[in-house]
């Protein structure tokens, strides 16, 4: 119960006022927050999250909308933060997500998918590492 995801609220949902009501859904399921930042993130930083995608066409302009405006990053802990954190986004398609997700209810558009969850535990240690530094390995809260 101490796994952690990766949770980031893109900026077309930070634009329209998400921020609240996207971390709300995370701490009433019964995650803690561990950590969160409203940042406007750097290429460098970008390239870095997204570096397995940077052979896909549509990398420029994905990096293109993630730096459009400030994005609000932030850490769950919980049971199952990894799964259940993908489940809650839903599919990266919004026209595939299941009804009740976040991109169900708020997007409609791959390329304005509203969030981003880790895909993995690993990928969920880099990208908490990546964003947030080597000191959150020593935060925790009991759950
Ligand atoms: P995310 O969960 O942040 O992981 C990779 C992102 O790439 C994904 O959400 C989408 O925002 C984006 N993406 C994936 N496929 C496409 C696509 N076909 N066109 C535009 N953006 C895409």
């Amino acid at each position: 119960n101490q796994e952690r995801s990766f949770i980031m609220v893109k900026p077309d949902g930070v634009e329209r006022g998400l921020v609240g009501e996207i971390v709300s859904r995370f701490e009433k399921r019964g995650f803690k927050i561990l950590a969160l930042q409203l940042i406007h993130p750097s290429a460098e930083l970008l390239q870095e999250h997204y570096k397995d995608l940077a052979d896909k066409p549509f990398f420029p302009k994905l990096l293109a909308y993630m730096q459009s405006g400030p994005v609000a990053a932030f850490v769950i802990q919980g049971k199952g933060a990894v799964k259940i954190g993908r489940v809650m986004l839903g599919a990266t398609n919004p026209q595939d997500s299941a009804p009740g997700t976040i991109r169900a209810d708020f997007a409609l558009d791959i390329g304005k998918n509203v969030c981003h969850g880790s895909d993995s535990v690993e990928s969920a240690e880099r990208e908490v590492a990546l964003w947030f530094g080597d000191n959150i390995k020593s935060y925790s809260r009991a759950v």
